[in-house]
């Protein structure tokens, strides 16, 4: 094989990767496009740790994102949520939009906004 062919066939699997990699950056630029402004990982954690009325992030997802959770209804395990520990999370647009939405309702009773599911990813991402 020429070494042009290898070039290429390189250049489309560094794409592949690259593509799977950053689902984090499409959904930060797209929250951006929806009226976000610059993301803090420190009021993502803040979302994540703090009680709503007595409802909570960690409730199912544990105190560390690196350790397994636990759902607190159905008592099923949930797979740790830091990409560090798990590197299938946050992969898939379509997941994280239906879970952020059931999270959110559930544990704020309303839905998060685009600035606070960014904060939220851009904090858990580090972790
Ligand atoms: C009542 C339990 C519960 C609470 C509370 C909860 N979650 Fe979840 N969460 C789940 C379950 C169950 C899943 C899906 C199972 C899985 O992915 O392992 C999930 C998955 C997610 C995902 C998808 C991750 C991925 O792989 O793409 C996100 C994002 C998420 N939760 C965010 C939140 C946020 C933000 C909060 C707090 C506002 C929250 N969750 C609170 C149960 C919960």
């Amino acid at each position: 094989m020429s070494n042009g062919r290898f070039a290429v066939i390189g250049l489309l699997l560094g794409f592949a990767l690259t593509a799977q990699a950053d689902v984090i950056d499409e959904k930060l630029a797209q929250y951006r496009t929806e009226g976000a402004q610059a993301f803090s990982a420190e009021a993502g954690l803040n979302l994540w740790i703090s009680n709503h009325n007595g409802r909570s992030c960690t409730q199912c997802h544990g105190d560390s994102p690196q350790g397994v959770g636990k759902h607190i209804k159905t008592g099923k395990q949930i797979k740790p949520m830091a990409p560090s520990v798990n590197p299938q999370r946050f992969t898939d647009s379509d997941k994280i939009d239906k879970w952020f939405l059931r999270n959110c309702k559930w544990t704020l009773k309303r839905v998060c906004s685009a600035q606070e599911k960014g904060d939220i990813l851009v904090w858990i991402r580090e972790q």
